[in-house]
C-alpha cells in the first residue's frame, strides 16, 4: 500500500509586484496522503491557486517547507488550470497524448493510451478537433482526460469546472468521481463551490483571507465509492451554511457591502 504523504509546513509566500507586495499565504500546515482527496475553500484572493503552485513546484515558498514522503519513487505531479489547459494548435488526441510524451512513453504506447481514455471520455468522436471547435464543457474534459491519462500520484486542480454551467458541471462532477476511483491519486482541489467540495472530497479545508490560513477542516459524511447522490443528505445542507458562515463576512467586506447578516 502507498503510504507517501505531502507535509505542508508553515508555508508562508508574499508576491512582489513594482505595485508592492502582498502576503499571500501565512503559515498555513496541514498534511494529504495518498488516496486522499482534499478540498480547499476560502474567499477570491486567499491564496489557494498560490498555495497549488508552490504544491505543484512552480513557486518557491518564502518561508516554511512542502515535503514528500514514504513515496515508493517521487510523487508525479500535475496542474490543471480551471482554463487555457489545452494546446490550441493540437488536436484533441495530440493534447490528450502529450502529457504521455512528456513521461518519455514511445509513441505506440502513447496513442493507445491516449485513444483508450477518449473512449472512457466520450470524447472519441472529437479526436481529430481542435480545442476551439469543442463547447467549453467539452474541453473541460478533455483537460481532466489528459490530466488523469498520466497516472500522476498528485493532481492539483484549480477549479477545473469552474467555466461550465450548473448542468456541465454535475456531468463532469461525476467523470471525475469515476475516474478518481480508478487509481485514487492525491487529489487537492480547488472550489468556489461548497456543495461540490463536499460531494467530491474527503475532508474540506476552509481558508480565511488575507493573509491565507487554513481555519477548519470539515469531513463530509460519505464513504467510497461515491456518487452525488449524497446532496440530499440531511447533513449537507447544514454543513454548506456552517462554511458559507465563515466566508460570508470576509466575501462581503471584499465587496465593500457593510451591515452583513452575520455581523
Ligand atoms: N504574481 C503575483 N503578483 C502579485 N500578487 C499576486 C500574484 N499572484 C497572486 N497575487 C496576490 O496574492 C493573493 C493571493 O492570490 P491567489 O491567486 O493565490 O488567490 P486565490 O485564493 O486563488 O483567489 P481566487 O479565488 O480569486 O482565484 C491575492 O491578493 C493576489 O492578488
Ligand atoms: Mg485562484
Amino acid at each position: 500500500m502507498n503510504r507517501g504523504t505531502m507535509t505542508i509546513d508553515h508555508l508562508t509566500m508574499t508576491h512582489r509586484s513594482p505595485r508592492g507586495a502582498v502576503i499571500a499565504l501565512a503559515d498555513v500546515s496541514f498534511t494529504v496522503a495518498a488516496g486522499e482527496f482534499v478540498a480547499l475553500v476560502g474567499p477570491s484572493g486567499c491564496g489557494k491557486s498560490t498555495l497549488l503552485r508552490l504544491a505543484a513546484g512552480l513557486l518557491t515558498p518564502d518561508g516554511g517547507t512542502i515535503a514528500f514522503a514514504a513515496w515508493p519513487k517521487p510523487p508525479k505531479r500535475r496542474l490543471v488550470f480551471q482554463d487555457h489547459s489545452l494546446f490550441p494548435w493540437m488536436t484533441i488526441r495530440d493534447n490528450v497524448g502529450f502529457g504521455l510524451e512528456m513521461d518519455g512513453l514511445s509513441k505506440r504506447e502513447r496513442q493507445e493510451q491516449a485513444a483508450a481514455q477518449l473512449v472512457t471520455m466520450g470524447l472519441t468522436d472529437f479526436a481529430e478537433h481542435y480545442p476551439h471547435e469543442l463547447s467549453g464543457g467539452m474541453r473541460q474534459r478533455a483537460a481532466i482526460a489528459r490530466a488523469f491519462v498520466t497516472q500522476p500520484d498528485i493532481l492539483l486542480m484549480d477549479e477545473p469546472l469552474r467555466a461550465l454551467d450548473a448542468q456541465m458541471r454535475l456531468v463532469i462532477q461525476e467523470d471525475l468521481l469515476a475516474l478518481w476511483e480508478r487509481k485514487r491519486p492525491m487529489v487537492l482541489y480547488v472550489t468556489h463551490d461548497i456543495e461540490e467540495a463536499l460531494l467530491l472530497a474527503d475532508r474540506v479545508l476552509v481558508m480565511s483571507g488575507q493573509p491565507g490560513r487554513i481555519r477548519e477542516e470539515i469531513v463530509p459524511p460519505f464513504g467510497r465509492p461515491r456518487d452525488l447522490t449524497g446532496r440530499s443528505h440531511p447533513e449537507v445542507e447544514a454543513l454548506k451554511w456552517h462554511i458559507w458562515s465563515m466566508l460570508e463576512q470576509e466575501v462581503k467586506q471584499k465587496l465593500q457591502i457593510k451591515g452583513t447578516s452575520s455581523a
